[in-house]
């Protein structure tokens, strides 16, 4: 079921060039010449890889280059399509144009002639075998050790189509219908996205950190008229009420002229009902009491594969988030691929991301790609460090974790832990004795995702978590993509450098080019761009295509604009250097500044506002705020916590600006836009910037400004 690349012919070998490996050194840094420096990939660990060597990858991913077609259909024969279609080698397969304007303007196809369902790929497909029915699809961790429960394919299936029916014939949705999910990680949130798409309805999955606001923004713009949430849930000690979040959204929605119709409500994890006072709008259902009288047998319904699968609305440099809109079959191929290579996932493996499926990678790596590969996998509620930094790692040892995946803030936070208490046999504890009390004999591969892993992080979790024998890959994509990119596969022997996202998976083409939007060639530092399309390609920016054509085709045309820099090293490999736009990465969570700030600015007191990243030795970035006050007001402790209030009401609290410095003004040129760059460096520096860093300063209208921004830092 899994051999999706089996039947492929394989063509030239490409050779490669030689690297350096350094395993002695254990204290670079950043500044030092990282690509010098190499930790080959442990064979140890990987019994037998999908891609065993380099020149198997070369060869595929040069196959996946010159002829797609035929790349991508031997890849689909491996899944199920309406009156599943033999070889007909002038189908078409992946067709695109990334020329925005002119006709037929920027779009793109995958298998277009074929009708597919996802859902049915995901578990139908699975339960047909008796055996494999009664597998595990989902060891379900909640917040408090002790408390599990566990989902088979069969009963996901009995839910699935259960909430299916639901959907369908109590609620009146209809295929192309935007279904809003806001609910934790539980597993009704997969089931929820699973019975969407069986019946061809789009889920819009809203993180559970984000505020009523926000997820009303988010209903507004999908006019969703059902939305599905879980009464609450508890984050390490404390409770988030989330049904009373979405009450006061769909509330805000109503006024502004959009009526939700139904709100359905699941039960807090760990409770045997939900509270009847939580049911208190008149659109509330029960969860419970709906699936139960529904009809247990719901048909899947065959779309196109240019069907939407789902909209994720996401930050953007400017103005609202956009909805991000990727279709069935090209994102059902595109995911499950990834999650077999760069995983190395084979049958009875255990998988685990911690990632919530709020975000793009529990999209891909939660719901679709591991159920598309019949995976079993941990469904994990809770935070990596509660009720103690070992969690994670006791999650690995309870159900023997194959492949972890996690972000590198994480990896950060567990690394930076505060020792166990000394012991008798143990006096001299470290954070690393957290990780090291725990079994990870069964760890192969240790994922990573969401933002630049520094060299320090990666080190520690190949060489603490992984004991050196596993394959750490550092995997780069974005909620654009649909599934990984830029990343190093599992084949043994392979150097890999830490921190490093290596290489193109099949079928992407990356290029760097300069900002005339000309193509580097060799050792480059410059945008990062991807030429052609792959399967999961975006389609499009929900109800406004021309916003799509405008964010990622317009400033190079011909090219996908990722808005991340990268080199590529002398060996090839490209290195991410961060956002080059206005969005910054906090804890793997991306946020654009433009929403801060226009969030800041709703506040009474607020004049002006501009937030800028600065890095942190956790979060990678923190978010640094420089407020200017309406005349008259005084700045104090106050209005700082009320300003930040306003954050944590308008988007949510995970984008409350860390630091606010009251400025009296803004750095700005003559035509009114802020110099970004001089408060960057003010706010990583301070007191001790450098006039000389600033560059170029003669365009400010003021150039006291700087002195006053200097004088006022900290304060
Ligand atoms: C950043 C998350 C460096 C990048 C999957 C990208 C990374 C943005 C990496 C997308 C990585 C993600 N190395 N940077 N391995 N992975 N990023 O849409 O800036 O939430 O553009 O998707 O995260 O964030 P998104």
């Amino acid at each position: 079921m899994l051999a999706f690349l089996s039947s492929l012919p394989l063509s030239s070998k490409l050779s490669h060039s030689a690297f350096t490996p350094c395993s002695s050194n254990r204290s670079m840094t950043s500044a030092k010449p990282r690509s010098a420096c190499t930790h080959p990939v442990p064979a140890v660990a990987l019994a037998s890889p999908y891609v065993p060597d380099l020149d198997t990858y070369t060869t595929l991913y040069e196959r996946s280059i010159t002829d797609p077609d035929s790349f991508w259909r031997d890849i689909a024969k491996s899944f199920v399509w309406k009156d599943n279609p033999g070889n007909e080698s002038n189908e078409p397969v992946l067709n695109y144009s990334f020329t925005p304007g002119s006709a037929p303007g920027v779009n793109v196809s995958f298998l277009p002639n074929r009708k597919t369902n996802i859902c049915y790929n995901a578990i139908d497909r699975w339960v047909e075998d008796p055996v494999k029915a009664d597998a595990v699809a989902f060891y379900c961790e909640g917040n408090d050790p002790g408390r599990t429960r566990v989902v088979t394919f069969h009963e996901l299936h009995d839910m699935v189509q259960r909430f299916a029916n639901v959907l369908k014939n109590q609620l009146n949705v209809k295929k192309g219908d935007v279904v809003v999910l806001y609910m934790p990680m539980v597993p009704e949130l997969p089931v929820a996205m699973l019975a969407c798409a069986r019946i061809g309805a789009i889920h819009s999955v809203v993180f559970g950190g984000y505020s009523a606001e926000a997820l009303a923004g988010r209903i507004l713009d999908s006019k969703a008229a059902v939305v599905v949430v879980t009464e609450s849930v508890a984050r390490a000690s404390k409770t988030v009420k989330l049904k009373e979040i979405s009450d006061h959204a769909i509330r805000i929605a109503a006024k502004s002229g959009h009526d939700v119709t139904y709100q359905i409500v699941t039960k807090t994890p760990g409770k045997l009902k939900v509270s009847p006072s939580a049911i208190e709008i008149p659109q509330d259902i029960e969860w419970d009491v709906a699936l139960a009288s529904a009809d247990p047998v719901c048909p899947v319904e065959w779309v196109d594969s240019e069907h939407p699968l789902f909209v994720l609305y996401t930050s953007g440099s400017t103005g609202k988030p956009k909805g991000v809109v990727h279709a069935t079959g090209g994102y059902m191929v595109y995911a499950a691929t990834t999650f077999k290579y760069v995983f190395d996932y084979h049958e009875n493996d255990v998988f685990f991301s911690t990632s919530d499926c709020g975000w793009i990678t529990g999209h891909s790596y939660v719901t679709y790609g591991p159920l598309l590969n019949g995976a079993t996998q941990v469904l994990y509620e809770g935070v990596p460090n509660y009720p103690t930094p070992a969690r994670l790692w006791e999650i690995v040892e309870k159900y023997k974790v194959a492949q972890l995946y996690t972000a590198p803030t994480v990896i950060r936070a567990l690394k930076g832990a505060k020792a166990p208490p000394p012991t008798e046999t143990n006096p001299n504890p470290s954070s690393a004795d957290w990780v090291n009390k725990c079994d990870r004999s069964s760890l192969r591969v240790l994922g990573s995702v969401g933002e630049p892993i520094n060299p320090e992080a990666w080190l520690w979790y190949y060489d603490v978590v992984g004991e050196q024998k596993c394959a750490v890959v550092d995997t780069w994509w974005q909620t654009e993509t649909g599934g990984h990119c830029l990343t190093p596969l599992p084949i043994p022997g392979l150097p890999i450098k830490p921190g490093c996202a290596m290489m193109p998976f099949f079928g992407i083409e990356p290029a760097l080019v300069n900002g005339e939007g000309q193509e580097l060639k060799g050792p480059a530092e410059g945008f990062l761009v991807i030429k052609n399309a792959w399967p999961s390609t975006l389609r499009t920016v929900y109800r406004n295509h021309k916003r799509m054509e405008e964010t990622y085709f317009e400033r190079f045309p011909g090219f996908y604009m990722t808005g991340d820099g990268a080199r590529r090293d002398a060996d090839g490999h490209y290195w991410l250097t961060g956002r080059v736009d206005d969005i910054l990465n906090v804890s793997g969570h991306r946020i654009g500044t433009a929403e801060v700030e226009s969030a800041l600015v709703l506040h009474d007191a607020v004049a002006e506002a501009a937030v800028v990243g600065v890095p942190h030795d956790v979060k990678g970035e923190a978010l640094y705020a420089y407020v200017s006050l309406m005349s008259g007001v005084e700045p104090t402790e106050e209005l700082r916590k009320s300003i930040r209030a306003c954050v944590r009401t308008e988007i949510g609290p995970f984008a409350s600006p860390d630091t606010i410095q009251w400025a009296g003004a803004l750095p700005k040129t003559r035509s009114g836009k802020i110099m970004r760059r001089i408060l960057r460096k003010i706010a990583k520096n301070g007191p001790k910037t450098q006039r000389d860093d600033l560059g170029d300063t003669s365009t400010l209208t003021d150039p006291g400004v700087i002195d006053m921004l200097l004088s006022t830092y900290g304060k």
